[in-house]
């Protein structure tokens, strides 16, 4: 039997080559060897504050992408979080065995709400960012998935639902897979275009600070052309001191799934106008089919039969984790 797999996006905005490098390119690689479900995180967008029209957009429009990567529905199961109950019920329940200190230590919490406050200094922030990796681990293990193929921003709270696993397991007997996150071995944390000391996301201020799969081609090319590297111009792969180039060099090599000593001895001698030229091409190049599939399947009546699908049999297998739990839990009633 296949092993299975689940990961999610948030539906906060269209995402990023960083999104696609880190998370998309190997749930297509993995659709074939394992039962994969891969899922919009809507309800994990709403915490932080969201416009109705803007949500709506964005959970089909994440949907269509996944399909146009090239997610194949007769393989994965993909559905809408908040379309499957299960999720908001088994959080609930992990969140009164999660630990505050716990919570307090996640570092997108810390980072999540300092911007937040940053940007309105009387904003007040939401208890559901900081309760958020519960329903991340519940998204998890009311599925009973081996892996989870995330990015390196995610380890942390992949170790949480772990540790949160082994502790119900501990009190009311075997009843969850203990999951492992597959972090990939390169691209796992693309940076930013304008700042390479911080991760490329979808959720930056700054439009040039990242690609978005369906910014127009020719700003995509503008993007990277302009991407901040520094001025000693020579080319080679120095995450430290060249973090700018360093990052590009990363993108390129994913991108052709080339060795980065080989492109690095390719383009010795050349300037970063030339280098950053191609990797604008080749970035193009990825995205453009993208967005050829992408408005019609956005359009199409097919978008909604997978989300049913997917919604359906997503649920038939949460309700019978979620039974399970209740009932070592103790909770409802004991029919006489
Ligand atoms: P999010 O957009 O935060 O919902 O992230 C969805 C997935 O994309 C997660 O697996 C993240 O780890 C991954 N991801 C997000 N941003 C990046 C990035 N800059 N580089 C690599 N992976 C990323
Ligand atoms: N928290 C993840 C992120 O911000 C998205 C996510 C939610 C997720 N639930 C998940 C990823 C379950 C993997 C598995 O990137």
């Amino acid at each position: 039997m296949k092993k299975r797999m689940i990961s999610g996006i948030q539906s906060s905005g269209t995402i990023t080559l960083g999104n696609y490098i880190g998370a998309i390119q190997n749930f297509i690689e993995l659709q074939n060897e394992y039962e994969l479900f891969v899922f919009i995180a809507d309800l994990h967008s709403i915490t932080v504050p969201q416009e109705r029209k803007t949500l709506q957009h964005n959970i089909r429009s994440l949907a269509a992408l996944y399909l146009a990567c090239g997610l194949d529905p007769e393989k994965v199961t993909i559905f809408i979080q908040s379309e499957v109950p299960q999720h908001t019920q088994l959080s609930w329940i992990l969140e009164c065995s999660t630990y505050m200190g716990e919570l307090e230590r996640m570092t997108q919490f810390k980072d999540k709400s300092r911007s937040q406050a940053d940007s309105n200094m009387n904003a007040s922030i939401g208890v559901g960012l900081f309760t958020y990796p519960a329903l991340m681990a519940a998204d998890i293990l009311l599925y009973d998935a081996t892996f989870v193929p995330v990015g390196e921003d995610q380890k942390q709270h992949l170790e949480l639902t772990r540790n949160l696993a082994q502790r119900f397991n501990n009190k009311h007997g075997d009843t969850f897979i203990v999951p492992e996150p597959i972090i990939p071995t390169a691209g796992a944390r693309i940076m930013s275009l304008t700042d390479p000391t911080r991760k490329m996301s979808k959720s930056d201020p700054n439009q040039k600070s990242f690609i978005s799969l369906l910014d127009p081609l020719p700003t995509i090319a503008k993007k990277i052309k302009s991407a901040v590297t520094d001025s000693d111009g020579v080319i080679a792969f120095d995450p430290e001191n060249k973090p700018g180039l360093s990052n590009l060099l990363t993108i390129y090599s994913v991108l052709t799934k080339r060795s980065i000593a080989d492109i690095v001895l390719e383009y010795t001698g050349c300037g970063y106008g030339k280098f950053k030229g191609d990797l604008a091409d080749i970035v193009v190049q990825t995205i453009e089919p993208i967005q050829q599939r992408y408005q019609t399947i956005y359009n199409s009546e097919l978008l909604d039969n997978v989300l049913d699908a997917g919604a359906q049999n997503a649920q038939r297998l949460a309700n019978r984790k979620l039974t399970k739990v209740q009932n070592k839990v103790g909770l409802g009633r004991k029919r006489k």
